[in-house]
């Protein structure tokens, strides 16, 4: 919204038909500065190149789940709202019901640890594949069971972590994330800038490794006493430290609280 307040023509980019039809609507007012394209953001390149579009003068991803998927009945993104076990954000691949029942359970248990830094991934995994959920509630209860009352967190709802881990798997969350840091170096024009707000450990430092890459880190083994690679960047790093939101901003939208921002520039 505030890129286009100052002029700019603006993509938006979604896998969600939802999230393109409200921002259409929402956005109807800019005309033809703004529109949206139903599709993964890891395939940016194609998304743009096909409608003739790049390069562009910015790419800002805003990583992860809408406060719109997460209230929604029947996508299954929340383990506070009753539905079918789904969240998928597009239309594609197969719901976390159907994740849950193909995966091993030793899949299931390595992607609730690593996705959800969930300590008792295993015995998560263990009732799910003996539950099969179709529902929301059907995975609560599931977590519940398989994690003892005394190490139930503190703060957070003891299915937080699960519901977290199945959405990043289901969504394929990190593998777009992968594709689409590897295509900025084609979509961005020179001097353009690339922002990326993560809410995720793990995404977060997959941007910082990308960016570093991308302006130009030394990748000669340890030990070298000069520099033998050669390494210059195409981009220069804008954000030395990933930004923060303020503890005003965090009061106003308790979702922001996790949110890192970090942003490159294309200089060559
Ligand atoms: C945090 S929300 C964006 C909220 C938006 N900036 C706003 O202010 O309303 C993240 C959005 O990214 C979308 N999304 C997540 N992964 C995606 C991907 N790989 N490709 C396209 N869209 C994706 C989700 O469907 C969701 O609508």
């Amino acid at each position: 919204m505030a890129l286009l307040a100052r002029g700019a023509t603006v993509v938006g980019v979604d896998r969600d038909p939802s999230a393109i039809e409200a921002s259409t609507e929402r956005l109807s007012r800019f005309g033809e500065r703004f529109f949206a394209i139903e599709g993964n953001f890891g395939e940016l390149e194609r998304l743009l190149g096909e409608r003739g579009l790049l390069p562009v003068d910015g790419v800002l991803l805003d990583l992860g789940v809408s406060s719109a998927q997460l209230s929604a009945k029947g996508r299954g993104f929340s383990f506070q709202v009753d539905g079918p076990l789904d969240m998928r954000m597009g239309r594609e691949g197969p719901t976390a019901a159907e994740w849950i029942d193909r995966a091993s359970e030793r899949e299931l248990a390595d992607a609730i640890f690593r996705f959800g830094e969930e300590r008792f991934s295993r015995q998560i995994a263990r009732e799910l594949k003996r539950a099969r959920p179709a529902t929301t509630l059907e995975a609560v209860r599931a977590v519940e069971r398989a994690v003892p009352r005394r190490a139930w967190p503190k703060g957070i709802h003891v299915a937080t972590r699960t519901f977290q881990a199945l959405r990043i798997a289901v969504n394929r969350e990190l593998e777009a994330l992968s594709a689409a840091l590897s295509s900025l170096q084609k979509v961005l024009r020179k001097d353009g800038v690339a922002a990326i707000i993560s809410f995720h450990s793990l995404e977060d430092r997959m941007v910082k490794e990308a960016f570093r890459e991308l302006s130009g880190r030394c990748r000669c083994p340890p030990g070298l006493p000069v520099c033998a690679c050669g390494a210059i960047g195409d981009f220069e790093l804008l954000t030395k430290k990933a930004l923060v939101p303020s503890e005003a901003e965090v009061a106003e939208n308790p979702r922001a609280r996790s949110a890192k921002l970090r942003a490159v520039r294309r200089v060559r």
